[in-house]
Formats: C-alpha cells, structure tokens, sequence
C-alpha cells in the first residue's frame, strides 16, 4: 500500500494516459504514481458527458482510496467533460488537458489558425475553441473527429497500412485549413505523432499537452509543499479489463520493461 496522500493519480480511457505518464515521469522521477486505465469501458470519446462523468468519478474514488495528493485527468474526453464534477467530488486537486494544450497552441501558432484533432466528445463541448479564444480572441479554431484513432491505437496497430490511410482520410481537410498548429487532442494521438507529422509535411507544429501538464503539475506540488523529496518513485499500474494485453501495448509507450498491472473492478 502507498502511504497516505503519496501518489500522483492519473486516469485515461485506456493506453492514452500514459503519453502523460511519460511526461510526468521524466519531469518527476522521484513521485510515485498510479494509473488506471479503464479498458473495460475504452472508448469514451463516442459515449455522452453522463456516461463519461460516471465513469471519471468511479475511478477518481478509486484513486483517492489509494490516497492520492493530486488526481491528473489524463484524458481530454473527461477532461471536457467531467472535469467540474471530479473537483467538486475529490478532496485531492485535480488538473485537466485541454487547458494545458489549448496554452501551447496559443503560444505556438503565428497564424492564428489552430486545428484540433480529437474525440468526438471532445469536439461537441467545445472545449478547445473556448480555451484557445481565451488565451487569443484572434484565434480560429478548426475542429475534426477522429474516431478512428484510438482504437486502432487500443490495438496496437501502430505500423500499419490500415493505420497510414485512416490518418491520410483524416487529414485531408485539415491540410486544406493551413493551420500553422494542429492540437493532439487526444492523449492516445502522440503514440502516432510522428505519422501523423509525416503526412502533414513537417510545416506544422504538432502540440499536445503532455509536458505542459506535467509542468503544472510539479508547479501545483511545489506551492502546496507536497513534492516528494527522495526517489525513485515507484508507478502502480491497475485496469478495469485484461492487464496482461495492457502491460504488453504499455512498453510500446512507456519503454522499458513490461510492467506489472493489476485489474480492478470498480
Ligand atoms: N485518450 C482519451 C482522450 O484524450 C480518450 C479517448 C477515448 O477513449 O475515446 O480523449
């Protein structure tokens, strides 16, 4: 067990989260964490906000019976979903990605015009063409589903024809937009950045949140006097569906050897 109020919670539909465990890792290698990918339930981009907000909050009040110090939603579905409900229902801060995303691509792009690839939750709500207007009103936001995505990710169908076409399909109209900054809306999409950066020609920046999150997130530890001092720190991975199928995509992402997962039911 962790001691109390020791971990850093992070929490995605699935495979996604862990772009942003990466993150957090190297920025923060001395904090333990827990992940929990909900692989029983994956995808969440086509589900409504009840369905994904019920979801968030099972696993925040998993997480927080582990006694995390921070909860990092590491999933821009829930993000722009249930972010508002996790906080109120959570003694533990909790950080979303779209704020941290929308603030790279503001400070990206020099055209003024962004696109954002992402679920297609993540796309009704909004969410990404009201942060990005609030960091820069002279922003124009340009937003495209890409439903395909994850799970073709989810299936590990990295290199692969099927996986090249569905990104040339998508990518089509957003080409035509000459966007000088695409958001990775999604934060299972940076385990095909360097493709999706292929077809569009490397005149584009690619942005997600990753780094940004982390950032916020040694930020928030710091002022709160809750950094851990001494390292390493160890990372405790749990699912809602078949660990060792996740332990196996999960070196794809996070290197290294394959790590011990544990199922859950929540
Ligand atoms: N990785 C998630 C996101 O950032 C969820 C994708 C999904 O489950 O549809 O939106």
């Amino acid at each position: 067990m962790q001691k109390q109020g020791n971990a850093i919670g992070i929490f995605d539909s699935g495979l996604g989260g862990l772009t942003i465990l990466r993150s957090v890792r190297s920025l923060l290698p001395k904090e333990n964490i827990i992940y929990f990918g909900d692989t029983a339930r994956v995808p969440y981009g086509s589900k409504s906000k009840e369905t994904v907000t019920s979801y968030s909050l099972q696993i925040a009040e998993f997480l927080q019976s582990r006694k995390v110090k921070l909860i990092l939603i590491a999933c821009n579905t829930a993000s722009a979903l249930a972010l508002e409900a996790v906080r109120a229902a959570s003694s533990a801060p909790v950080l979303g990605v779209i704020a941290p995303g929308a603030k790279c691509a503001a400070a990206a792009s020099k055209n003024k015009k962004v696109a954002v690839l992402a679920t297609e939750a993540t796309v009704k709500s909004k969410a990404y063409p009201k942060h990005l207007a609030r960091a820069d009103k002279k922003i124009k936001t340009a937003q495209y589903a890409c439903p395909l995505f994850v799970p073709i990710i989810e299936e590990g169908l990295l290199d692969d024809k099927l996986t090249a076409l569905v990104i040339e399909r998508y990518l089509k109209p957003v080409k035509k937009l000459k966007a000088d900054t695409i958001i990775l809306g999604c934060t299972h999409y940076p385990v095909i950045k360097d493709a999706i950066a292929k077809t569009l020609g490397g005149k584009v920046q690619l942005v997600d949140s990753a780094e940004e999150i982390a950032k916020e997130a040694k930020e928030l530890l710091a002022k709160n006097n809750l950094l851990k001092k001494t390292g390493p720190g160890k990372t405790q991975m749990f699912v809602s569906d078949d660990p060792k199928r996740f332990a196996a995509m999960a070196v794809n992402i996070i290197g290294g050897k394959k790590p011990k997962v544990k199922q859950v039911r929540l």
